[in-house]
């Protein structure tokens, strides 16, 4: 059985990226998923000096776990058009372990489910396109994408609109069927 791991790249409290997460995850029927919280893995801003103090334990302990597992699900807001400074900031730090060109997974290159959403109409596509682009950079291929506009009319009662739902369900689908 294939492992996934599942992670936002949001550090709202009440992030509806977490929440898109959450439904994607329950969609998940062959293989072993584990959701991962960044913030039990507080960092630091990235900064090369404090990176000469010493590497932080639980950098190490996040790339151990992202190195374990055989594919990743990313649901991220959109911040200006691109990634949220938080996230930057944690991609930033594992790519300072080795081997320092892939931050998510160490030395192989593993599927990746990109997908935001957001309040408004667009569900952070822009940013979903260039974090597509440098994903390669990072360690991901990334095997399928979706953007989720205007999440609080497609969320009725704590629930996805149906035809949203069934969209959902066939992405994560089609993603589990190319691990
Ligand atoms: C600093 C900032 C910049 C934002 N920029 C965008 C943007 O470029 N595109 C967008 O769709 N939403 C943008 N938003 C709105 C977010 O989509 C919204 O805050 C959303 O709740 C973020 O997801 P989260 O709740 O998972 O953190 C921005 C919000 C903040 C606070």
């Amino acid at each position: 059985m294939k492992k996934i791991v599942a992670f936002t790249g949001s550090n709202h409290s009440q992030s509806i990226n977490q929440k898109l997460l959450n439904f994607t995850v329950a969609k998940v029927k062959i293989s072993d998923v584990t959701m991962l919280n960044l913030s039990d893995y507080p960092l630091p801003i990235y900064s090369l000096d404090i990176e000469a103090k010493g590497i932080p334990n639980e950098l190490l302990q996040l790339k151990e776990i992202l190195v374990a597992n055989d594919a990743i699900i990313i649901a991220t807001p959109e911040h200006n058009g691109s990634m949220p400074a938080y996230l930057k900031s944690v991609i930033d730090w594992l790519s300072r372990l080795v081997p320092a060109k892939s931050p998510f997974f160490g030395e192989s290159s593993k599927p990746v489910l990109l997908m935001s959403t957001s309040p408004g109409p667009t569900g952070g596509a822009t940013n979903i396109k260039t974090m597509t682009e440098l994903m390669p950079w990072w360690g991901g291929d990334v095997k399928g994408t979706y953007s989720l506009g205007s999440f609080y009319e497609e969320v009725v009662d704590g629930k996805l609109l149906p035809e949203t739902d069934q969209a959902l369900a066939d992405i994560v689908a089609r993603f589990e069927a190319q691990l």
